[in-house]
C-alpha cells in the first residue's frame, strides 16, 4: 500500500478530476491499488484536515470544499515553479521554519527546498525578536538556498524576498506595497511582513542561505495588538477580504524564483531599479542601527550590491550593508 500523504494526494486528483461527480470507493480503490477500507480511511484523514467530502452510499465520495490550508495537496500540484519547493515540508506545528530549513540544510537537502508551517513555537526576527506566528493566518515560510555567495553579498537574499512579496501584492492584491530596507515589507506604512535570512558559511563564501519570510495574511486587529516596534497590518485588514492563503504562497514562490533567477545571472544590481521604486524610506530621514552605532541621515539610494546610502547632516557620506532602520521621518 502507498504511503499515506502520496495517497491522500492521490484520491484529491481523482476527484478533482471528476468535476463535481461521485467517484465511486470501489474504482478509488482499483485504481490507487488498495482496499475499499483504505479509501474510507483516507477520506476521514482528509476531512480530519478540513476538507468537506461528502459520501453517498451508492455514488461513493465528491469533493465539495477545500480547506485554507498549505498542506501538499493544495500547494505541490499547483506550484508554477521550477526548482523552488522541491522537495516542499509541510508541519503544523514546529519551533521556527528557519530552524528546521537549518536542520535539513544540515542533513543534505536540495537547493529550493522549502519549509512551511501553520504555527511556530518559537518563530523569532531578527535582533531576536520574537515572530508571533498565528495558527492558520499567516504564512511562515523558509526556502533553503546551495548557491555559494559571497559572505558579505549573501544577505541579499532578503531584498529578493522582500521584492518578490511587493510585487505580488501590487499586482495580485492592488495594495500599494513598500520595502523598509533591508527586510520589512510595509502597506500604508504599517508591517505586512517580516524576513529572517541565515547562513552558513565557509570562509569567505556561503555553504548555504535560508531565507524565512513570515506574512500577515489573514490576522485580525486583535490578533495584532501586540506592543510592536512598528505598527502592523495584515492583508486582510488592508484590502477587507479574506485572502487565500495558497493562492498567495504559490505566486509568491513563483515570483521570487523569477526575481531570483535574475539576481543570479544578472546581479542583484538588475533589481536594484525596483527596489528604489518600492522603497519606503529612500529620499526621507532615516535612523539606523548597525552593531552598537546608530545614525541619522538622509537615504540617498542604494549600492549594486544592495547597500543602503546615508547622508548626514555634516555632509558625509555613510554605506551601511546591515541595519534596523529604527525611523522614518518624512521629507520636508
Ligand atoms: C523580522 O521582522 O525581524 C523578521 C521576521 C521573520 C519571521 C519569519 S516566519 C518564518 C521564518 N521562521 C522564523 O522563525 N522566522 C522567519
Amino acid at each position: 500500500m502507498a504511503t499515506s500523504p502520496t495517497t491522500q494526494l492521490e484520491i484529491l486528483r481523482e476527484l478533482r478530476q471528476s468535476k463535481g461527480d461521485f467517484v465511486s470507493g470501489a474504482e478509488l480503490a482499483d485504481r490507487l491499488g488498495i482496499s475499499r477500507m483504505g479509501v474510507w480511511k483516507h477520506i476521514q484523514k482528509l476531512k480530519a484536515m478540513g476538507y468537506e467530502i461528502s459520501s453517498h452510499p451508492k455514488g461513493g465520495y465528491r469533493l465539495e470544499e477545500v480547506p485554507d490550508s498549505l498542506a501538499h495537496g493544495e500547494i505541490v500540484p499547483n506550484l508554477q515553479t521550477k526548482w523552488l519547493g522541491i522537495p516542499y515540508h509541510y508541519l503544523q506545528t514546529v519551533s521556527s521554519t528557519n530552524d528546521h530549513a537549518l536542520l535539513l540544510a544540515a542533513q543534505n537537502a536540495p537547493h529550493g527546498t522549502v519549509v512551511v508551517a501553520e504555527t511556530q513555537t518559537r518563530g523569532r526576527g531578527r535582533l531576536r525578536r520574537e515572530w508571533i506566528s498565528t495558527p492558520n493566518r499567516g504564512i511562515h515560510v523558509s526556502i533553503l538556498f546551495r548557491s555559494p555567495l559571497p559572505v558579505r553579498v549573501a544577505p541579499q537574499s532578503t531584498q529578493i524576498g522582500a521584492l518578490a512579496l511587493v510585487k505580488v501584492l501590487r499586482e495580485t492584491f492592488g495594495l500599494s506595497s513598500q520595502i523598509k530596507w533591508p527586510n520589512d515589507v510595509l502597506v500604508n506604512h504599517k508591517k505586512v511582513a517580516g524576513i529572517l535570512t541565515e547562513m552558513q558559511s565557509d570562509q569567505d563564501f556561503s555553504r548555504f542561505i535560508v531565507m524565512g519570510i513570515g506574512i500577515n495574511v489573514n490576522h485580525t486587529a486583535e490578533d495584532l495588538a501586540g506592543p510592536f516596534r512598528y505598527p502592523a497590518t495584515s492583508i486582510a485588514i488592508e484590502t477587507g477580504l479574506p485572502v487565500k492563503r495558497q493562492h498567495l504562497l504559490i505566486q509568491y514562490l513563483r515570483q521570487f524564483e523569477q526575481d531570483y533567477e535574475l539576481f543570479l545571472h544578472q546581479g542583484l544590481s538588475a533589481l536594484i531599479p525596483q527596489l528604489e521604486e518600492f522603497s519606503e524610506i529612500l529620499g526621507k530621514t532615516v535612523s539606523v542601527t548597525y552593531g552598537d552605532r546608530e545614525i541619522t541621515g538622509r537615504a540617498e539610494g542604494f549600492t549594486p550590491e544592495g547597500a543602503l546610502l546615508l547622508l548626514q547632516s555634516n555632509g558625509q557620506q555613510e554605506t551601511i550593508w546591515v541595519g534596523d532602520v529604527a525611523r522614518v521621518e518624512s521629507a520636508p
